[in-house]
């Protein structure tokens, strides 16, 4: 039987990721050069800084994830690349080498949309995962309630209607003065403090929508932490972070229930750097267990973004015969 391996290459945002993979599922090397110190000073990813970092990275990232899967470019059957979406700079930069190497090496380009390659992290940690399933992508950029009914075919139940939830962390961790990416560091300070200190407001929206909106839960937290400022009262950072995940987890988990009840849906995956969090996990678990639900989330390397999640995604549209022309572009906007 024929291998298929595959060359992933990640460049979205702030992470230079390049993967090898066999057979779609089985990640021989999995590289990921992060620019998150570049990024901390300014508080938030610097979209010129991001381009020419990925600029300086990626042969240097290639090289390594070649030969951490001694694999050469003779051995490559195709390359896959992420074309959105995410910053235009930083995608081309990837593009770019992914069109370079297939037109050098007369291989097939399979572009990707980085919102399917999160889905995708969960083939690879569950090698016997298999579609249908209701799959929640959370992560800085995108809230997307999603059926996926067979590789390549989503049905889009509900989205964000404006900021993202991990969007949502980054802000909230910003004016508490608490760095860059907020996400893992409000995960940590939350287990110290009480979630029910503070109540929060809940967006659960229209009667039976499944869509989500954070930026009113973002404006009460403002609004707190200034007030508190204003009466002289200390703020226990903790408790704040504490109360604001546990708003965002309860409406998360709300609609995930209730979007795989509707669909008679046996199966949630989770997807996405919020994945991560362990709030989320450890109440739709719970919530899981109760409906008689199957949970499957990636570990954590796999919720951020990397390249063998874009490579998986790729490997199942070549062997359905798909393939990209090398005048495809960079989409910033594209949707799943
Ligand atoms: O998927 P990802 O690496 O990039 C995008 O495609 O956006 O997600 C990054 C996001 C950031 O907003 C980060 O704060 C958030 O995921 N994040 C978390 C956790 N770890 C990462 N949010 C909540 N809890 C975490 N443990
Ligand atoms: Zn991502």
């Amino acid at each position: 039987e024929e291998k298929i391996i595959t060359l992933a290459i990640e460049s979205s945002c702030d992470e230079t990721s390049v993967s090898v993979l066999e057979n779609g599922r089985t990640v021989l090397s999995n590289v990921i050069s992060s620019q998150i110190e570049q990024h901390q000073k300014f508080g938030g990813v610097v979209p010129e800084v991001a381009s020419r970092k990925h600029i300086e990275n990626i042969n240097q990232v290639i090289e390594d994830a070649l030969r951490e899967a001694d694999i050469s470019f003779d051995g490559l059957s195709h390359v896959a690349v992420t074309h959105g979406p995410g910053l235009v700079g930083a995608l081309l930069v990837g593009l770019s080498a992914a069109k370079a190497i297939a037109y050098a090496r007369e291989i097939p380009l399979n572009a990707v949309n980085h919102i399917e390659g999160h889905i995708y992290a969960n083939f690879i940690e569950h090698p016997t995962l298999e579609p249908p399933f209701i799959c929640l992508i959370v992560s800085g950029g995108h809230t997307h309630l999603v059926h996926m009914t067979d590789y390549g075919q989503y049905e889009v139940l509900g989205r964000t209607r404006d900021d993202a939830a991990g969007e949502a962390f980054d802000k909230i961790a910003r004016a508490l003065g608490l760095g860059y990416p907020g996400g893992p560091i409000i995960d940590q300070l939350a287990r110290e403090g009480n979630a029910q200190a503070i109540n929060f407001p809940r967006a659960y929206l229209e009667v039976g929508s499944l869509d989500f909106s954070f930026s009113g839960l973002k404006s009460s937290v403002l609004n707190y932490i200034n007030s508190e400022k204003m009466k002289g009262h200390e703020i226990v950072l903790a408790d704040v972070a504490a109360s604001f995940q546990q708003a965002v987890v309860d409406v998360l988990v709300e609609k995930v229930i209730r979007c795989a009840l509707d669909k008679g849906a046996a199966q949630i995956v989770l997807a996405g750097g919020v994945a991560a969090n362990s709030g989320l996990r450890r109440d739709l678990t719970k919530a899981c267990e109760e409906k008689g639900i199957n949970l499957k989330y990636p570990s954590l390397e796999l919720c951020t973004d990397n390249a063998a999640m874009i490579g998986c995604v790729g490997y199942y549209n070549y062997i359905r015969g798909l393939e990209s022309n090398l005048d495809i572009n960079a989409i910033s906007n594209l949707k799943i």
